[in-house]
């Protein structure tokens, strides 16, 4: 088992050795212990996402497949055939949660702000005010095309004001920043394992209000990502309806129990601004310019304008980083070129600093002059 290269990438991550040997035994499917297994990830999973136990008000249901998987599950399921919707688009999974509508024929409008600009809950207010007809809204929590942290909670009040229904992309999010459906309101909230929880690619998951959930019946147009289905197999069998990542949530067990030992979301959001400090704060010394404005930065992913100089190439920059044993991710955003750098997964300060003290020997090793 190797710990090269180094993931500063926003998830598939670098995960802990433990989480990689918890897939080194196999599982039945229908087996009581795996039962268990699953019933306790969705419970830690609500718990995090702060679902008071006894009387829950929302249910986890876990789906198989990336990110999109569950977004898409969650849109096509909670949103009846008739509704109206309003997207929030700041970023490239704004834009895909308005896809996932146009594909499932759900009527939608977009709020469009730029790159670098989240979108207000005064925006958000005076849209539903204006348009009754909307019945959801779709927002992302932190837009990882950028880094930008969207307000969440203000927006969430906005549209609980309005007495709409509100659901939440918090993939690059959960498990780091805090989001409790007891103060914010909402429908649902998606994630999956392989971001801030710090597990590996294959699983996703909803925290959905129960009542929502089951009105639901029958709105998917899908048979594997109906939720509705997924939730009521759960409920009466504990089982998955089709062949359950087994391996991938076996590590995610593991990958909770360590979110619990690191201090939860509290101890890991943490960590995870302090490595982004050390980030920007190394490569400001550099001479690289992050894109957005710090009090828009989530501590998740970095967005750095790519150097308009002579002898900066970002292809033989990326490569001769992993060459050291750095993986860095390519840019996302449409208006300038830049790439990103990773806050999340098992990297701490100190990965920063040796990351940082890596771009300081590439970039005089290209003959990049900087300042
Ligand atoms: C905010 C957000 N939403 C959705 C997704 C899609 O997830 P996946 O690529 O796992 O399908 C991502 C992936 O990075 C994301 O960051």
């Amino acid at each position: 088992m190797t710990d090269k290269p180094l993931l500063f990438t926003p998830g598939p991550l670098s995960t802990s050795k433990a989480t990689k040997s918890a897939m080194l035994r196999d599982w039945g499917s229908r087996d009581t212990e795996f039962i268990a297994l699953t019933r306790e990830i969705s419970l830690t999973l609500e718990k995090i996402a702060g679902v008071e136990q006894g009387a829950p008000s929302h249910n986890c249901v876990l789906i198989q497949g990336s990110g999109t998987f569950v977004v898409e599950a969650t849109i096509d399921t909670l949103i009846p055939r008739d509704a109206n919707i309003l997207v929030l688009v700041n970023g490239a999974y704004g834009r895909r949660m308005a896809k996932i509508c146009q594909i499932h024929e759900r009527s939608y409008i977009t709020l469009e702000t730029d790159e670098d600009t989240p979108p207000t809950a005064n925006q958000v207010t005076q849209l539903l005010k204006k348009d009754k007809s909307i019945t959801h809204v779709l927002a992302v929590h932190c837009e990882t095309t950028s880094g930008i942290l969207n307000p969440i909670s203000e927006i969430a009040s906005a549209v609980a004001k309005a007495g709409r229904f509100l659901i939440i992309d918090a993939m690059s999010s959960f498990g780091a920043l805090p989001l409790r459906v007891s103060n914010i309101k909402c429908a649902a909230i998606v994630a999956s394992s392989n971001k801030c929880l710090e597990g590996v690619p294959g699983v996703g998951f909803a925290i959905v209000d129960k009542t929502i959930l089951s009105n639901s019946e029958k709105n998917a147009s899908s048979l594997s990502l109906d939720l509705f289905d997924q939730w009521q197999n759960f409920e009466n069998t504990g089982q998955w309806r089709f062949t359950p990542p087994t391996h991938v949530l076996a590590a995610l067990r593991q990958a909770l129990i360590e979110h619990d030992a690191d201090g939860g979301v509290e101890g890991r959001g943490y960590r995870y601004l302090e490595n982004c400090e050390t980030l920007i704060q190394g490569m400001k010394t550099l001479g690289f310019k992050p894109y957005l404005r710090n009090e828009l930065q989530a501590p998740i992913i970095v967005t750095f304008h790519q150097p308009r100089i002579k002898n900066f190439n970002f292809a033989e920059f990326y490569s001769r980083l992993l060459e050291r044993g750095f993986m860095i991710y390519p840019g996302k955003i449409t208006k300038v070129d830049s790439f990103r750098i990773g806050c999340i997964g098992q990297i701490q300060k100190f990965d920063m600093k040796n990351l940082v003290e890596a771009v300081a020997g590439v970039v005089a090793e290209m003959g990049v002059k900087l300042k």
